[in-house]
């Protein structure tokens, strides 16, 4: 079965008629073209088709995009809608936190929610009971534990991520 749906990406509204049973991250890639969320492993388990939902990280890959008609989808593109880097993604070129074009937009969407998360005062696995959560690397290498790579390189991301944090 088919719906008329409009998701409003990186601010434009865009209307896609997508099977009911079409991900999120199929009808921005393939329906929509908007390739800046990777489909990596397809099954929730990499981060790379992490983009913000009104604000909070999903996995693109196991959102169902017809649930989610009307909302505001926003990919790493979408942080820089003037070609103005967003200051997660200075960071991670300040701090040698970029990885591959795979795996690094989904990893700027979930850092970006990451800090949203800890302004929030959201605890994670590793907060102390009762204790409001710290920008510190224990906080930033747990929540951003959803996102994984081949390569590692994950020093130059949790730097990153505290640094863009400290600097709101
Ligand atoms: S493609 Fe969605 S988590 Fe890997
Ligand atoms: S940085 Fe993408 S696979 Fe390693």
């Amino acid at each position: 079965m088919d719906a008329d749906i409009t998701l409003h990406v990186d601010g434009v509204p865009r209307p896609v008629t997508v099977d009911t049973r079409t991900t999120l991250l199929d009808a921005l890639r393939e329906r929509l073209g908007v390739t800046s969320p990777k489909k990596g492993c397809d099954h929730g388990q990499c981060g790379a088709c992490t983009v913000l939902l009104d604000g909070r990280r999903v996995l693109s890959c196991l959102a169902l995009a017809v649930a989610h008609d009307g909302r505001e989808v926003t990919t790493a593109d979408g942080l820089a809608p003037d070609g103005e880097l967003h200051p997660v993604q200075q960071a991670f070129l300040d701090h040698d936190g970029f990885q591959c074009g795979y795996c690094t937009p989904g990893q700027v969407c979930s850092a970006v929610g990451v800090l949203d998360e800890l302004a929030a005062g959201w605890a994670s696995a590793v907060t102390p009971g009762g204790a409001q959560p710290r920008l510190d690397h224990d906080e930033v290498a747990e929540r951003m534990s959803g996102n994984l790579c081949r390569c590692g390189a994950y020093v130059g991301i949790v730097e990153a991520v505290t640094a863009a944090g400290a600097g709101r």
